[in-house]
């Protein structure tokens, strides 16, 4: 079977379907591989870069598995065999005269757009890399619109305050725009009404706006939902007290099937300072910023730049062509089930059901919802969780009575063991009260230098016990035994942890 790399045809797309590291992948699968002349130049790769991987240059319209980024042309459309798989991204849910065109031709068209966001799918998500690369990028415009530093500094030649920057919404894009303009040294603020956020905008070190709403709850498609009216008064409120304040505002809000939500007024633009900067990234959905023009830059009265870009991945054409090929060798892995056999569509497998807009001529679209789970089921909100009795914590009583009977067993050891055993017990007592106290409170971050530490007082033991090992006593000869084979556990397992760990961050 031949796939087939098509040119793009669409003004000003500089992505290709298939890198040649992507077609050296599609090769192994079995396939032959034919791409369009010129087809990745605008990505900078070269057709005798594709050669050099196996391909050959010829009419990719005409091969058995055609591969496109955008739905192709009419003119490319008309060439497809009528056996032949197009995969492309067809927004079959936001362009219903693409859908109805392909509902009319007789090949089968797969949309990756149209990848349910479900963990098992995730190395065949479009949207996501794409989204992921489109928010490193919004970032670097806006850095470049700014003309100032991102991070504060203090120079003899006077001191420089940092960018404080907004991002609205913190999904895929968002959180790539808070990781980049937190890299560059900026101040980054998010809001998101999905509050299991939070903590992923905050290990990013950006600082998490919460809007307190009865309505805010985990989300279990990984997508928001349409908020009602108190939140988005709330939520009005909190983006014009950051307007005034913030240099950069990136704007990602996206509701599935509906048109972006309009965030930022245009009262709020007018009260930001002059030199401020805005990234719509919503612009082709509508915007989430009144004043936006999509796939422009405009600049307003009062000195805000406000770019509707969007084709921002496209902006880094090598690595989303990169990213987008390697989503697409997924998905021809996931469809060609054994090597040499071509490709197989599975009407079972709800990511492939999912994708299809048309099989075999017969229109599939729109497929049945997909159960999807990115987030954990909600816990209900009655649930009492009772401690084990051994969790509960002590009462003031039984923590008192504790304390007698250990000071009963010292008076006990004190009067009656022998006078050499008292030094010990006393240690040994002192060590277990510290030891609790000291361990207890140590942050779970630093348990690993924790570890080392009780590592050293394991060889410790060993030292101790292979001293005692040797004494006539038997039963001071067990417990050295017993103490070198725990203390020796304790050693070796604590090494093969580290290790393990340690392997974690060996890039090789
Ligand atoms: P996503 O679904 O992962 O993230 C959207 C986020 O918006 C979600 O976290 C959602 O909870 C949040 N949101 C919804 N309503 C909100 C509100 N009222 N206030 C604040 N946040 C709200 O989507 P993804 O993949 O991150 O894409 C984000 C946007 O970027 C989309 O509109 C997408 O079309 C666009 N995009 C634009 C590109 C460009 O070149 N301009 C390229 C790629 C994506």
């Amino acid at each position: 079977m031949i796939v087939g790399v098509l040119k793009e045809a669409r003004a000003g797309e500089s992505r290709v379907s298939a890198t040649p590291s992507t077609v050296e992948q599609i090769r192994k699968l079995g396939y032959g591989v034919v791409v369009d002349p010129g087809a990745g130049a605008a990505a900078g790769f070269v057709d005798s870069a594709y050669e050099s991987a196996g391909a050959t240059t010829g009419d990719a319209a005409t091969a058995d598995v055609v591969l496109g980024v955008n739905a192709p042309a009419p003119h490319q459309l008309d060439r497809i065999r009528p056996e032949a798989t197009v995969i492309a991204l067809f927004s079959p849910a936001f362009d219903p005269a693409m859908t109805e065109d392909l509902g009319r031709r007789s090949f089968t068209a797969l949309s990756m757009d149209a990848v349910p966001r479900i963990s098992r799918a995730q190395s065949m998500d479009v949207l996501s890399s794409m989204a992921n690369i489109a928010g490193y990028r919004a970032v670097i415009e806006a850095a470049h619109e700014f003309g100032r530093f991102f991070t504060g500094q203090v120079t003899a030649a006077g001191k420089v305050p940092p960018a404080r920057v907004l991002v609205a919404g913190a999904g895929v894009a968002g959180l790539a725009a808070i990781g980049a303009a937190g890299s560059l040294g900026a101040i980054v603020r998010a809001t998101d009404p999905r509050p299991e956020v939070a903590e992923q905008v905050r290990s990013l070190g950006g600082e998490y706006l919460a809007i307190e709403s009865a309505e805010a709850e985990v989300s279990r498609t990984g997508y928001a939902k349409e908020m009602d009216d108190g939140y988005k008064a709330r939520e009005a409120e909190l983006y014009a007290a950051q307007c005034l304040e913030a240099d950069i505002v990136i704007t990602t809000a996206l509701i599935p099937g509906r048109p972006a939500p309009t965030l930022i007024t245009a009262e709020m633009v007018a009260g930001m300072k002059p030199g401020s900067v805005i990234v719509d990234m919503a612009a082709a959905n509508g915007g989430n910023v009144e004043g936006t023009v999509k796939g422009e830059k405009t600049v307003t009265e009062n000195g805000v730049t406000i770019l509707g870009y969007t084709d921002l991945a496209g902006r880094l054409p090598a690595q989303a062509s990169q990213l987008y090929g390697t989503n697409l060798v997924n998905l021809l892995k996931l469809m060609t089930p054994d090597k040499d056999s071509g490709l197989v569509l599975d009407w079972d497998d709800p990511v492939q059901r999912s994708i299809t807009v048309v099989r075999e001529g017969e229109l599939a679209w729109p497929p049945p919802p997909v159960e999807v789970s990115a987030a954990p089921a909600p816990a209900p909100s009655k649930v009492v969780v009772e401690l084990p009795a051994s969790k509960q914590p002590m009462t003031v009583r039984q923590k008192s009575g504790g304390v007698a009977v250990a000071a009963f067993a010292l008076f006990l050891t004190a009067g009656f063991a022998p006078a050499a055993m008292l030094p010990h017990v006393t240690v040994f007592v002192l060590a277990i009260v510290i030891g609790y106290y000291v361990i207890g409170h140590v942050h779970h971050a630093l348990h690993t230098p924790l570890m080392s530490v009780t590592n050293a007082i394991s060889g410790i033991i060993v030292v101790g016990a292979l001293l005692q090992i040797g004494h006539s006593s038997t039963a001071v000869t067990v417990l050295s035994s017993v103490a070198i084979l725990l203390a020796g556990i304790n050693v070796f397992g604590g090494f093969a942890v580290t290790r393990r760990m340690l392997a974690m961050f060996n890039r090789s």
